[in-house]
């Protein structure tokens, strides 16, 4: 196969200014947060055809350096970082909203039937449109997101993103056991040669990534989980998702599939599948050498809490995490999960740390919450200094809130006398109607869904 073309680029264009408010991290690596009331972003195209941040701060100061700059205002909106989702399947579209009783029948009933029908192109490529469509109007400009066990559902997902300009990261699914025909790897070398292949023709083309995927330990064989731990060892800028002890039932799967592995986290140990860029989902049912484990490794847990508060699967542990240096981040986990907003999910994180089965509940920051679906996301998927913040050299994909966006927000927000309080009210309140612009590349892209 050959790589896929790159999209010409056109030249490098006359900056533009975008003024609002501004909310941003000014350390990436820390969730404290800055807000100025009346701020300036400048973008510009580089010269290798990207859209970057090129200065942001007050108007006032600003301004004067630009004479003649182009600028949108928006008064009374606030420019963000774009949302970063770290785990989703955009597959499962037509999933979300299924119930069951826990994690294996859901699969089995719900969600393996509809990803079979992805080796037909054309549903991939609809499917992908209205999913990537669906992403932008929540806000959501970065992606880690599960394809299926067909190829041809990466090439469409990543036709459709490439079209839209946007940096997204995907894979085809890796399963040859316990799953049903038409969705099994049937020959485990010709699924390795396969992840190859897209690596070669997707990985680093435009703003798209490739991820090795193999779903979880029950349905690959340890001869795949191996060959994607070698594929991963010599693609070291590729990145790797799977799903890591989400529910007690697969736990104990996993223990009978594997015996000679002290823990379920140890079985991706054994086939080299734990580094930098390597993204767990859930990570609930760990203990503290699992989660030193994941933290010496540089792997890191994509924290899905409306998947896991709607399948039942358990809560993530939020304080043993932290203690254990385990880096983290947010996702929508779709179809398991409920909803794309950003704001349902954060709202949803605060619910989970504070249950306090077994363990003292926490009342998470509304700042943390927020860089846990943005800068903090991308430190975690290696992308800090690109996606997720509004720091100069950061991409140009950004999203514009509006606070009044309903008589409800409106009336809370504006009773908010600090920016945690503020921010608390949108993260809980707030759905796609919050969104007022999502900015991909220094190009609104709100109404590409109409
Ligand atoms: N474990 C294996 N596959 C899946 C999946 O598609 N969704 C979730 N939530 N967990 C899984
Ligand atoms: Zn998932």
């Amino acid at each position: 196969m050959h790589p896929a073309p790159s999209t010409p680029q056109p030249p490098r264009t006359q900056p533009q200014g975008w003024r609002a408010q501004l909310l941003w991290f000014p350390d990436p690596q820390s969730h404290k947060v800055r807000h100025e009331t009346d701020g300036l972003l400048v973008t510009g195209r580089d010269d290798d055809g990207v859209v970057r941040i090129q200065a942001m701060g007050p108007y006032r100061e600003l301004a004067e350096h630009y004479p003649k700059l182009p600028t949108t205002h928006w008064p009374g909106l606030c420019i963000a970082p774009g949302f970063v989702d770290m785990h989703v399947h955009y597959p499962q579209l037509d999933v979300i909203a299924s119930p069951a009783e826990g994690l294996l029948p859901w699969l089995e009933h719900y969600t393996f039937p509809h990803e079979k029908q992805f080796s037909e192109p054309a549903h991939a490529r609809e499917t992908a449109d209205f999913f990537l469509d669906e992403l932008l109007h929540n806000g959501v400009t970065t992606a880690l997101c599960f394809a299926t066990a067909h190829p041809e559902s990466v090439d469409a997902f990543m036709k459709a993103a490439q079209a839209r300009q946007l940096r997204m990261i995907a894979g085809k699914v890796l399963q040859d056991r316990h799953s049903p025909d038409g969705l099994r790897d049937t020959d485990t070398q010709l699924s390795l040669r396969q992840t190859e292949d897209l690596i070669g023709r997707w990985h680093g083309v435009d703003r798209l990534g490739y991820a090795i995927t193999p779903r979880f330990a029950p349905t690959s064989s340890a001869e795949q989980l191996h060959g994607a731990g070698d594929i991963a060892q010599q693609f070291p800028d590729v990145w790797v998702q799977s799903h890591l002890a989400e529910n007690l039932d697969e736990i104990r799967w996993v223990h009978e599939l594997f015996p000679q592995a002290r823990s379920y986290l140890d079985v991706y140990d054994r086939a080299g599948l734990l580094r930098p860029r390597a993204v767990y989902a859930h990570s609930i049912h760990l203990d503290s050498a699992d989660r030193r484990r994941m933290a010496e490794t540089g792997s890191v847990a994509a924290v899905s809490p409306t998947s896991n508060l709607f399948l039942g699967s358990g809560f993530f542990d939020y304080t043993a995490s932290d203690a254990a240096n385990l880096r983290y981040g947010l996702a929508s986990d779709v179809g398991g999960g409920t909803s794309f907003s950003p704001f349902q999910t954060m709202h949803a994180a605060y619910t989970v740390a504070r249950q306090s089965v077994g363990r003292p509940g926490v009342s998470l920051a509304p700042e943390h919450l927020w860089w846990q679906h943005t800068a903090g996301a991308a430190q975690a998927l290696g992308l800090g200094g690109k996606v997720g913040n509004l720091l100069p050299g950061c991409e140009a994909d950004f999203v514009v809130l509006n606070p009044k966006a309903t008589p409800l927000l409106a009336r809370r927000t504006a009773q908010a006398d600090t920016l945690a309080e503020w921010l608390f009210a949108m993260g809980v309140l707030g759905d796609d109607r919050l969104i007022a612009h999502t900015v991909i590349q220094g190009q609104p892209v709100t109404d590409n869904r109409a």
